[in-house]
C-alpha cells in the first residue's frame, strides 16, 4: 500500500463532518441496525467469561458505540482511544453520564499504556481498514498492553467471494471512495497466521452471523512464552 494511503486511513477520520454523521450514516437503516445488533451479540459472545471488574480498553472506540454497549453489560472500568479527536468528541457525548470513563487520543501502533495494563481489549470494525504489515505491529502493540483477553474483528472471507469483491471493487468502491474505506479481506487461515506472527493465540473465533458472515471476531491471548 502506497504511504500516501496509508496517511489518508489515519487522518480521513479526523473530520468532524464524517465523526458527526458516522453512526447515522451506519446504524440507522434496517441493514445497520442488523449489523449494529450482531456487532454487539458477538462482542457479548467474545467475553462472556470476562469478570465485570475488568479493565477493558476499547480500541479504536469511533463514537463510542461498543464502549456504551460493554456499559451496558455492567462493565464500568472502560477506557476509549482513538487517533480522531472529532471522533472521541462524539464518543465523550456519548458517554457523558458515565463519569469514569477515560479517553486518550492515540495512535494504535503505538499506545501511552505501560505493560500489562488492561484486563481486555476490544478493536472492532478497525482491523479491516488496515494493511497487513500495520495490522501485526498493532497486534504486538496489543500483546504489550494487554494482560489478558484482545477481542478483534476480523473481516474473513474464502477466496473466491475475495476475488468477486475484488474485482467489484476494482470498477467501483476503489475508484470512488478515499482509502480509509478501503476494506482489506483475509482468509481465516491468514488472520490466524498474523496473529502468531504478532507472537498471540487465538483462543477462540465467533462468527458475526454463522455462514453468511464475512466478519468474525477472534478471542486471542498473549503467549505465556512471549517476553514482554
Ligand atoms: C470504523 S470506525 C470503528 C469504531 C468503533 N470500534 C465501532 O465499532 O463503531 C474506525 C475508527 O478507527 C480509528 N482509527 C483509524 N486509524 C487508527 C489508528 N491508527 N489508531 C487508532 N485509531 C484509529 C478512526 O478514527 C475510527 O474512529
Amino acid at each position: 500500500m502506497k504511504e500516501f494511503e496509508v496517511k489518508e486511513i489515519k487522518s480521513g477520520w479526523q473530520d468532524s463532518s464524517v465523526a458527526n454523521t458516522y453512526d447515522n450514516k451506519r446504524f440507522t437503516s434496517i441493514s445497520g441496525r442488523l449489523s449494529d445488533w450482531l456487532d454487539k451479540r458477538a462482542l457479548r459472545k467474545s467475553i462472556n467469561s470476562l469478570p465485570k471488574s475488568a479493565k477493558i480498553l476499547d480500541m479504536p472506540c469511533g463514537t463510542g458505540r461498543m464502549s456504551h454497549y460493554l456499559i451496558s453489560l455492567g462493565y464500568n472500568r472502560i477506557t476509549c482511544a482513538d487517533i480522531s479527536d472529532d471522533m472521541i468528541e462524539v464518543a465523550s457525548t456519548l458517554l457523558k453520564p458515565f463519569q469514569d470513563v477515560k479517553f486518550y487520543n492515540t495512535d494504535a501502533e503505538k499506545t501511552p499504556f505501560e505493560e500489562a495494563s488492561f484486563d481486555a481489549i476490544t478493536s472492532i470494525r478497525f482491523m479491516g481498514h488496515i494493511p497487513r504489515d500495520i495490522r501485526v505491529d498493532i497486534l504486538k502493540e496489543m500483546g504489550r498492553i494487554c494482560r489478558g483477553n484482545i477481542i478483534v474483528e476480523y473481516p474473513v472471507t474464502n477466496s473466491f467471494t475475495r476475488l468477486v469483491k475484488d474485482v467489484f471493487k476494482s470498477f467501483t468502491v476503489k475508484k470512488v471512495l478515499p482509502a480509509q474505506w478501503t476494506w482489506h479481506y483475509l482468509s481465516m487461515k491468514e488472520a490466524k497466521q498474523e496473529i502468531i506472527e504478532a507472537g498471540l493465540t487465538t483462543k477462540k473465533v465467533v462468527r458475526k452471523l454463522s455462514f453468511f458472515s464475512e466478519s468474525a471476531y477472534f478471542s486471542i491471548t498473549p503467549n505465556p512464552t512471549t517476553t514482554r
